[in-house]
């Protein structure tokens, strides 16, 4: 067999290995790889300002979480409100310090309230009464100047 044509031979079958080669180690490559986890804490529209009324409001926040292959859905309930000085904004958590449940705001007491111990806490989050250790959880939150939007950061 002469050389030219032993050489086309070798080629012939070594280049459909090496391209197959060459994809499957891309294919393992990409599988083994896991996305980074998404950490990175975003503002969030939660209401407009023009539709704050002058108590709590209770609003859902969905969010996305991307850990490895893992992807989850996440939703956190918070009362957006204006602060003390009646100028900033402040979101609460609606999940209770104690065990977890999710406190209401009551009207005519003006106070939050928990069902499942009578945990009572006043409208910046401090604990009047009941087992919760702690203020109720915060949020950062700010106004959009341009949008008018009041954002919340998760
Ligand atoms: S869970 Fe709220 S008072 Fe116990």
């Amino acid at each position: 067999m002469s050389d030219d044509r032993r050489s086309f031979l070798e080629r012939l079958i070594l280049a459909p290995a090496a391209l197959m080669a060459a994809t499957l180690a891309g294919l393992a490559g990409f599988a083994s790889v896991p996305k980074a986890q998404d950490t990175a804490k975003r503002w969030r529209k939660a209401t407009s300002m023009f539709d704050l009324g002058n108590k709590p409001m209770l609003v859902v926040l969905a969010e996305r979480h991307q850990d490895g292959w893992y992807e989850t859905r996440q939703q956190t309930v918070v009362f957006v409100d204006k602060d003390e000085t009646g100028k900033g904004y402040r979101a609460l958590s609606a999940t209770c310090t104690h065990l977890g449940c999710g406190v209401s705001w009551d009207d005519a007491k003006s106070q939050f309230i928990c069902p499942c111990h009578k945990g009572v806490f006043d409208r910046s989050g401090r604990v009047v009464s009941g087992p919760p250790p702690r203020p109720m959880d915060r949020f950062e939150a700010r106004l959009n100047e341009k949008t008018g939007d009041i954002e919340v950061q998760l």
